[in-house]
C-alpha cells in the first residue's frame, strides 16, 4: 500500500493518531483503557480518516511512568489485556486500513525487568551490571553520586544500591525515575536483545515503532558533570555537546535497525522521540540509512505567531529537505499540555486550535493526532493531587503538577462521566463540562471540531496536491501566512487577532474548508484558517 496518488512510501504523507490506551477506552471495567477497548474503538480512528495509530506502551509494567518502565519487551500487560489481544488488534486495525505502530523504549527498563534484578542481585563488575549504567559514588566512602546529572522528572539521576552484604554500594544512572534504570548501549548484549525485540512485533505484524527518548541512549563515556555555565540543563531540547543527549554514537544503532526493518516487507517505519534544539540536529537523525521520520516539536513549541511558526516550517522543511526525510507536524502528544490551552484556552484557545489543524494537515509530510484533540479536549488543570501519576508531581514535591492533564479519558458518549469511556469510571476524573465534547455530540454537528477534522482529513486524502510534496509562501499581511501547493491548493491562515486582509493570491478562488465563518467583505478573521481550490 502507497500513499495516494503517487509510488512514494506511505509514511512520508500518514497522519498517524496516536492511542493513549490507558485513557483511550476500558472495556474490563477497571478503569483503566486496554487493547479490547481500542480494538472496540478502532472505526472512530477510521471515520476520522487517518492512516494509522500509533500506541503507547502496553507491555507489562509497574507503571511507574505509565508503562514507559517496561519489564517485559515481549508481552502485555494483563491491566492491558494480553499478546492474542494484540494480535487481534494489529489484525482488526489493518482489516480497517489502518496501519500500527508500537512504542519501543530502549533508553531504559524497568527496575522490575528481569535485567536490572539480576543487576542487583550480582557483584560489581559483573556481566549483569554491565547491561546498565553502574559506577562508583565520589567522595572516601563514595557517598556522593558519580556526577551531578539529574533526572528529567526532578532529583538527581543517579540512585544508590545496597550490595549482598548489606553493605551501601554502587550507583545507577536513571535520566528518568529511579524505576526506570538508563541501559549500557555501549554493551552488544543490549544492542542484540532490542534486535531481538524488533524481530518479535515485526514477526507479529506491527508497521513501525516509535522509538522513546532516541537521542539519549549513548553517554559520554566519560561522564562529565552537566556545567550549568556551557548552559546544557538536563531537561529540554539537547544542544550539540550535551554529554547525555544527542551523542554521535545513537546513529549507529539506528543505522543498525533500519537494515533489519528494511528486510521487511510492507515498508516498515520508525518514528524517533528526538528532542533536540535545531532541525539541523534533528536531521541527522534522518539520513537514508536511518530513521524515516521524527516528531516536530519545534512545531509545537511555537507560539501562536506567524513570524514564530513561520520560522518552525521553514527551519524543518530546509533542513529535512537535506536528507531527503519528510517533515511530520504535531501539536499535542501525552506528554504537553493540550494545544487548546497552550494557545489560550476557551473560545479562544478552541478557535486557535481550528486553525492550527487547518495549518499543519496542510504542510508538506506528516501528521501526528493525538487523541481528543479531535474533539478539542483542553487540559485538565484542577486534577485533585492525591490522584496524580505522573511521577514529576511527587519528584518535584508538587511543583510541578506534570503531564496528567492531558492524559484524562476520552468522552465517548453520554452526559455523565465516565462518558461511555469504560463502564465503571475512569482512573482520571473528566470534568462534567465534557458532555458537551464527546463523540456522540459531535459527530452528527457540522460545526464540530470533529467534523472539521473529518472534513479536513477526507479533503487531504482526495486532493493530489496535499501530504507529501513542497510548498510555496505567497504575499500577504504580516498576520497571516499563506502558501501554494502544487497542484491546485492555496492555505492562508491568520495568526494575529484582528482581521487582516485576504492574500491577494485567494481572490476568487472556491473555499474547500474554513476553520470559522467568513465575512464577505474580503477580510480574514482572526484566528482562522482556510483551505482554497487553487487550481485555475
Ligand atoms: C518520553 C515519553 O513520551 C514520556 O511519556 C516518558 O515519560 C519519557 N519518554 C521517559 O520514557
Amino acid at each position: 500500500m502507497t500513499a495516494a496518488g503517487g509510488g512514494a512510501p506511505w509514511w512520508r504523507s500518514a497522519v498517524i493518531y496516536q492511542i493513549y490506551v490507558r485513557s483511550f477506552a476500558d472495556a474490563d471495567g477497571d478503569g483503566l483503557g486496554d487493547l479490547q477497548g481500542v480494538r472496540a474503538r478502532l472505526e472512530h480512528v477510521r471515520d476520522l480518516g487517518a492512516d494509522a495509530i500509533w500506541l503507547n506502551p502496553f507491555y507489562p509494567s509497574p507503571q511507574a511512568d505509565a508503562g514507559y518502565d517496561v519489564a517485559d519487551y515481549r508481552d502485555v500487560d494483563p491491566r492491558f489485556g494480553t499478546l492474542a489481544d494484540a494480535d487481534a488488534m494489529i489484525a482488526e486495525a489493518h482489516a480497517l486500513g489502518l496501519r500500527v505502530i508500537v512504542d519501543l523504549v530502549p533508553n531504559h527498563t524497568s527496575d522490575q525487568h528481569a535485567w536490572f534484578q539480576a543487576a542487583l542481585a550480582a557483584p560489581p563488575g559483573s556481566r549483569e551490571r554491565a547491561r546498565y549504567l553502574f559506577r562508583e559514588g565520589r567522595g572516601a566512602a563514595g557517598d556522593d553520586p558519580p556526577n551531578n546529572w539529574s533526572s528529567n522528572f526532578g532529583g538527581g539521576a543517579w540512585t544508590r544500591v545496597t550490595e549482598a552484604d548489606g553493605s551501601p554500594g554502587q550507583w545507577y544512572l536513571h535520566l528518568f525515575a529511579p524505576e526506570q534504570p538508563d541501559l549500557d548501549w555501549t554493551n552488544p548484549e543490549v544492542h542484540e536483545e532490542f534486535e531481538s525485540i524488533l524481530r518479535f512485533w515485526l514477526d507479529r505484524g506491527v508497521d513501525g515503532f516509535r522509538i522513546d527518548v532516541a537521542h539519549g541512549l549513548a553517554k559520554d563515556p566519560g561522564m562529565p558533570d552537566l556545567d550549568a555555565d556551557g548552559g546544557f540543563a538536563a531537561g529540554g531540547p539537547a544542544r550539540p555537546g550535551h554529554p547525555h543527549w544527542d551523542q554521535d554514537e545513537v546513529h549507529e544503532v539506528y543505522r543498525a535497525w533500519r537494515r533489519l526493518t528494511d528486510t521487511y516487507p510492507g515498508e516498515r517505519t520508525f518514528v524517533g522521540e528526538v528532542w533536540v534544539a535545531t532541525p539541523a540536529q534533528l536531521a541527522r537523525y534522518l539520513r537514508p540509512d536511518e530513521l524515516h521520520t521524527a516528531f516536530n516539536f519545534g512545531f509545537l513549541l511555537a507560539r501562536w505567531d506567524a513570524g514564530a511558526m513561520r520560522v518552525a516550517i521553514d527551519d524543518s522543511i530546509q533542513e529535512l529537505a537535506k536528507v531527503g526525510a519528510p517533515p511530520t507536524w504535531v501539536l499535542s502528544n501525552h506528554d504537553v499540555t493540550r494545544h487548546v490551552t497552550r494557545f489560550g484556552g476557551g473560545d479562544v484557545g478552541l478557535r486557535r486550535a481550528r486553525a492550527a489543524a487547518l495549518l499543519m494537515l496542510a504542510l508538506p509530510g506528516g501528521a501526528y493526532v493525538y487523541q481528543g484533540e479531535e474533539l478539542g479536549l483542553p487540559e485538565v488543570r484542577d486534577l485533585p493531587d492525591e490522584l496524580r501519576q505522573d511521577p514529576t508531581f511527587a519528584r518535584t514535591g508538587g511543583a510541578q503538577k506534570g503531564r496528567d492533564g492531558c492524559r484524562v479519558p476520552i468522552p465517548w458518549s453520554g452526559d455523565a462521566p465516565s462518558f461511555g469511556f469504560g463502564p465503571d469510571g475512569a482512573w482520571l476524573p473528566q470534568p462534567a463540562d465534557w458532555a458537551a465534547l464527546t463523540v456522540d455530540q459531535q459527530v452528527g454537528d457540522p460545526s464540530s471540531m470533529l467534523s472539521l477534522y473529518r472534513e479536513a482529513l477526507r479533503i487531504r486524502r482526495e486532493h493530489p496536491a496535499l501530504g507529501d510534496g513542497t510548498m510555496t509562501w505567497l504575499p500577504s499581511s504580516p498576520t497571516v501566512l499563506a502558501f501554494r501547493r502544487e497542484p491546485g491548493f492555496v492555505g492562508a491562515v491568520n495568526l494575529g487577532t484582528d482581521p487582516a486582509p485576504r492574500p491577494e493570491a485567494t481572490a476568487g478562488l472556491p473555499v474547500l474548508l474554513a476553520s470559522g465563518p467568513l465575512p464577505d467583505d474580503g477580510t480574514l478573521p482572526g484566528d482562522t484558517a482556510v483551505w482554497y481550490d487553487g487550481r485555475r
